[in-house]
């Protein structure tokens, strides 16, 4: 990363910041929630706050400050639903006088990566700063575009985020473990098979453990798995023991039975039942692995835990995060939901902003949003 420029080498490049007007990307794509009388408001402010550190910092050296999101996935339509202004009215809490533009996914050259939508976005401005990493995965027009126009530099967030999860990729402290959940295997088979080369263990939680129980051969009844993945998870569980890297899969999963009724399994589920969360001798296991490590990172819940006869699992995991001594990464998305509604986002050493781009930062060492501030 040490090529990637950093605030001071835009200030050292620009001179004097002050009266300058400066372009921040960032990814304020956060959960709102709305009203009867078609009013939103921002239910979670995380990423918004993780962006002040560089907004104060250009602020306090006088410069103007424009930053600029994408909110939801409008597929380049103005649609009311995803405008800014919620966000807008609590950004104006946070930091006033921020100005912030309407939602770039509303014009179809964002994700087009379109060179007349950069031109629009650069127009006046004297310097820009990346510091939307949940975003930097996506090789969009305000990600990869301005570095080529004007000055740059990767703000604070960006900066900490890569460094920490670099930090886990290159500089891993044993015993490392991986702790995966979700519903969808084949959205982390990458990074599981980047994780296998460089942890310890890795505990499979969420409903893609049932592809890997399929792969084995134990029963699943109805609950969600991809069979086009089963092969996948077979050669994954084998690489794992040529490697002789533990993967840990759960050996009780609570659901329900034919009849809908709330029910608790060993690691074969019978016709019709449906598994949504690990059962509770498997969150202990998964709790000791947690605790006997010297670095976690932990991306995707154990369990339906929207629903509070499945949280048990997610909740264990959590609590295991904040008690362990290891040093604790949790990816962003739903697991770090999951920690806020267990009050637990404080005792963790890193929450990351970004779900998908930590896993690929995480997969390939870099981002394209890095890669376009580095070429610059
Ligand atoms: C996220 O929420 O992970 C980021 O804001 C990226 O959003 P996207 O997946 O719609 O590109």
């Amino acid at each position: 990363m040490g090529d990637v420029p950093r605030l001071e080498d835009l200030e050292r490049e620009i001179g004097d910041l002050s009266g300058s007007r400066v372009l921040v990307r960032t990814d304020f794509n956060v959960p709102l929630s709305h009203d009867d009388h078609g009013k939103s408001t921002v239910t979670d402010d995380f990423r918004i706050r993780a962006a002040l550190p560089t907004i104060e910092w250009l602020t306090e050296r006088g410069a103007q400050v424009v930053t600029a999101s994408h909110l939801g996935r409008p597929k380049g339509q103005e649609k009311p639903e995803f405008s800014m202004a919620p966000v807008r009215e609590r950004l104006a809490e946070l930091a006033p006088g921020v100005e912030l533009l309407e939602n770039l996914r509303f014009d179809p050259g964002e994700t087009a990566n379109d060179p007349e939508f950069v031109e629009e976005l650069v127009d006046g401005i004297d310097a820009y700063v990346n510091d939307a990493f949940g975003a930097s995965h996506r090789a969009h027009a305000s990600i990869v575009g301005p570095p080529k126009r004007v000055p740059c530099a990767m703000g604070r967030l960006l900066e900490t985020e890569v460094d920490v999860l670099l930090g886990l990729r290159d500089r891993p402290k044993h015993p490392f473990v991986a702790v995966l959940g979700g519903a969808k295997i084949s959205d982390k088979l990458g990074v599981i098979e980047a994780l296998l080369d460089r942890v310890d263990a890795i505990v499979i939680g969420g409903a893609m453990c049932f592809t890997f129980f399929a792969a084995r051969g134990s029963s699943i009844g109805d609950s969600l798995h991809e069979p086009e993945m089963i092969e996948t998870c077979a050669e994954l569980l084998a690489k794992a023991e040529r490697l002789g890297k533990v993967i840990h899969l759960p050996d009780d999963v609570v659901g329900t039975d034919s009849s809908g009724e709330f029910a608790q399994f060993g690691s074969r589920l019978p016709d019709g039942a449906t598994g949504y969360d690990i059962g509770p001798g498997s969150a202990a296991a998964f709790s000791d692995v947690v605790m006997d490590a010297r670095m976690v990172f932990w991306n995707g819940p154990m369990g339906m835990f929207e629903d509070s006869r499945f949280e048990s699992g997610t909740r264990t995991i959590a609590q295991a995060m904040a008690d362990t001594k290891a040093f604790t990464v949790v990816g962003g998305g739903d697991s770090a939901a999951a920690l806020a509604q267990f009050h637990l986002d404080d005792e963790v050493d890193h929450v990351s902003t970004g779900g998908g781009a930590s896993l690929e930062l995480l997969e390939t060492g870099d981002l394209p949003g890095l890669a376009a501030l580095r070429s610059a």
